[in-house]
């Protein structure tokens, strides 16, 4: 298993928390399609902190939970120290577990490689398991990343302004890509979620600087404040409302199912 750092930043455990737990907190929801049963072992793709890891715990399930930031793991560690927990990236990931499951919230768009990811998921799978996801689909935040990448390059950071930083898929070409290893989709979808940020007044500032690192290597950090805050100056007529700042968030949701024999 490797650290899989360059593909994902390491983050900051705490205000990821603290101020993004919406991430999470919608990954509830998406437990309901996981349904996780007691003595199931269960992989958890990108666990973050490891509170969704722990909800499965709860309902009976083995869990092992793997993110690539040391940050997280290291967080998820102390609060759940019943769960397994381990700093590992899923394109390279090999187990001696043969999962009934395999869930994974809000973490496969930032994984560049994704046929590796999707190969190694069915891998993992016993024949029948199922594999449940959310990741940002096609025109996920593209207000506000559209805004970031005309607000880099008016201050000349073209290189920064046209780096692929996310992978957000549109529903046909995220199930063929999972097709194509030998899944079979029981159920898809591709719905607008608009997400309330949790700082009423630096909500999409924020957010960039949590999750928008990648577009800003080599950009002194003065600067990167300025850019964060002019472009939430520009997103301020269509993303804040009644004293909320919004993102416009498009979601993607898939249960597939590596079938006993093969069904093609
Ligand atoms: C998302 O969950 O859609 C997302 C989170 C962070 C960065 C980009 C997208």
């Amino acid at each position: 298993m490797t650290n899989q750092s360059a593909i994902i930043p390491d983050w900051n455990a705490g205000l990821y928390d603290d101020k993004h737990a919406f991430v999470f907190k919608y990954g509830e929801d998406l437990l309901q399609w996981l349904n996780p049963q007691p003595g199931e072992q269960i992989l958890d793709v990108g666990c973050g902190t490891g509170y969704l890891a722990h909800l499965m715990a709860e309902a009976g399930a083995e869990v092992w939970g793997i993110d690539s930031a040391a940050s997280m793991i290291e967080k998820a560690e102390k609060e759940y120290p019943g769960i397994r927990f381990s700093v590992a990236d899923i394109t390279a990931f090999s187990s001696d577990v043969a999962f009934d499951a395999v869930f994974s919230n809000a973490v496969l768009h930032w994984i560049q490689d994704k046929e590796a990811a999707v190969r190694q998921i069915y891998r993992v799978l016993k024949p029948g398991g199922r594999l449940v996801l959310e990741m940002g689909g096609k025109g996920n935040v593209k207000s506000i990343v559209n805004a970031l990448r005309l607000s880099l390059a008016a201050y000349g950071y073209q290189e920064n302004a046209s780096a692929a930083v996310w992978y957000f898929p549109s529903l046909g070409e995220y199930t063929t890509l999972l097709e194509s290893v030998g899944f079979r989709i029981r159920n898809a979808a591709h719905f607008d979620r608009e997400t309330e940020l949790k700082d009423a007044d630096e909500g999409i500032a924020d957010w960039i600087c949590m999750f928008g690192q990648q577009f800003f290597d080599g950009i002194p950090p003065e600067q990167v404040q300025v850019i964060c805050r002019e472009v939430q100056e520009t997103l301020r007529s269509t993303r804040f409302r009644n004293g909320k700042w919004y993102a416009d968030y498009k979601r993607l949701r898939v249960i597939a199912v590596k079938e006993n024999q093969s069904w093609n």
